[in-house]
């Protein structure tokens, strides 16, 4: 069999994301059972798969071995963060840069500033110490994570536009293109009148009578 491509860490990937995973469905917890709601809906997680690493590193030009797969690219671990309002992935992003050996290294926020495409989600690179021994033999070690953050609304779209990425030969694409960004622009458009439907439930739960 060949070499992981990457290396001794293999095995330890998938308990770093258990840690951190672990941490994050806590605060969930503890935030549900402090106000009686979640801070999301769900989340997914992944190891990036040897033949999507390696070809990464291909594409990118990136030396294909462990230190490559780990230090030079960042999301061997992959997180997505799915909540139900816009308001809560700000939250979720409170919440992450107080987890204890959890360092931001690099955001984007394509919510506020969605791509041209439409796509809109807040994305992270986190630097996180956990306690394994790292590809350098530190200990605890440090790991990359890729946290990607998004509404409901704003994950059914995602879906919709990878699966459409890799049809190539689809006819009208152009015509598809453009549909599906006014399917993003309108979901957006959902999505702030849902979060204010929800601030108005919240300040009347918050003052009984008053809309009364
Ligand atoms: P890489 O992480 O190297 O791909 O490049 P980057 O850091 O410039 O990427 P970015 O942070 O913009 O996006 C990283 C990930 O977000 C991708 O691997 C996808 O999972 C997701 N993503 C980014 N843009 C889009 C998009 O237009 N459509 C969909 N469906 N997903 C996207
Ligand atoms: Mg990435």
């Amino acid at each position: 069999m060949p070499e992981s491509i990457y290396g001794n860490q293999k095995e330890t990937l998938p308990l770093v994301m258990k840690h951190i995973v672990n941490e994050i469905k806590n605060y969930n917890e503890e935030n549900r059972i402090k106000t009686g709601h979640p801070v999301y809906e769900h989340l997914i997680c992944r190891i990036k798969s040897e033949d999507s690493m390696r070809e990464k590193l291909r594409r990118k030009g990136v030396e294909e071995s462990p230190y490559g797969a780990l230090r030079i690219l960042r999301d061997s671990i992959g997180i997505r963060i799915v909540t139900g309002f816009v308001d809560d992935i700000y939250t979720n992003i409170d919440y992450l840069r107080k987890l204890p050996g959890c360092r931001v290294v690099k955001e984007k926020d394509y919510v506020r500033q969605a791509k041209e495409n439409g796509y809109r989600s807040y994305h992270m690179i986190l630097e996180y110490l956990a306690p394994f021994r790292d590809i350098e033999g530190a200990e605890p070690g440090s790991y990359f994570i890729e946290v990607q953050l998004r509404t409901i609304a704003m994950d059914c779209w995602a879906s919709l536009e990878h699966e459409m990425k890799y049809k190539r030969t689809i006819a009208n694409q152009q015509m598809l293109v453009n549909e599906l960004k006014r399917c993003a622009d309108e979901l957006a458009s959902c999505d702030i009148t849902m979060q204010t439907i929800r601030n108005l439930i919240r300040e009347s739960d918050e003052s009984p009578g008053a809309s009364v």
